[in-house]
């Protein structure tokens, strides 16, 4: 069995899950990352190729964590059924993804926010519901730039590290507390084209 060492913020798997594991010749969490990486290229050029809009519903969030993560993972693209040390109660999954997905069409009607504000607080507000077993921080940090790029048409990254460093200072904010001061200063995003050209999502 995997010997699965975790970085600081990583969500723990539960035995259940590891279970999940459907490569069974992985046996280092080298090897684990490196295998989920060439999955999440391949989601990539599927996002590439459909340049996907309607994504504001479960359907699509499920079906993006499966394109993510389904050669590695039997449970890609379902719902975790433990509780974390982080997200919503597992039962609430669902009613908070929906909550979510029905309160951003008002952000966007109403304006208030540039398109890379709306995409920080869409990051900030999935990450927290945490709907999977693993995977939240890539597969967040991915609907956050679909949804800044072919929702809202926002620019392309300005710079190297973007959501990463966003991500980043939020995760400093233990309190989870959406800080307007934190997506002033960590601008500019990771975009599509930059995680193409570096085919990497390790931060
Ligand atoms: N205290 C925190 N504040 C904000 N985000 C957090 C916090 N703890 C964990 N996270 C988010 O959860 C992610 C880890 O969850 P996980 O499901 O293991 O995702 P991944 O496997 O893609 O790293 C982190 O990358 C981060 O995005
Ligand atoms: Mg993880």
């Amino acid at each position: 069995m995997i010997d699965l060492k975790y970085p600081e913020g990583a969500t723990p798997i539960d035995p259940d899950e590891a279970e999940g594991l459907l490569l069974t010749h992985i046996t280092t969490q080298a090897e684990l990352n490196r295998w989920e990486q060439d999955n999440i290229v391949e989601a990539l050029a599927w996002i590439d190729k459909t340049k996907p809009t309607n994504i504001l519903n479960e359907q699509f969030i499920k079906q993006l964590h499966k394109r993510m993560f389904d050669n590695v993972w039997k449970w890609a693209g379902q719902f975790r059924r433990s509780d974390k040390n982080i997200g919503v109660s597992w039962h609430q999954v669902s009613t908070s993804l929906k909550n979510m997905c029905d309160d951003v069409p008002v952000w966007i009607q109403t304006q208030d926010e540039s398109p890379e504000e709306m995409a920080v607080r869409f990051h900030h507000r999935l990450v927290w519901i945490h709907p999977f077993p693993n995977g939240n921080g890539r597969h967040a940090r991915l609907m956050a730039d679909i949804f800044l790029e072919n929702v809202l048409h926002g620019h392309r990254s300005l710079g190297a590290n973007g959501i990463c460093q966003v991500q980043a200072s939020l995760e400093a904010d233990t309190s989870m507390r959406f800080k307007r001061r934190t997506m002033e200063t960590t601008f500019p995003f990771w975009s599509l084209q930059n995680r193409r050209e570096h085919r990497t999502d390790f931060c």
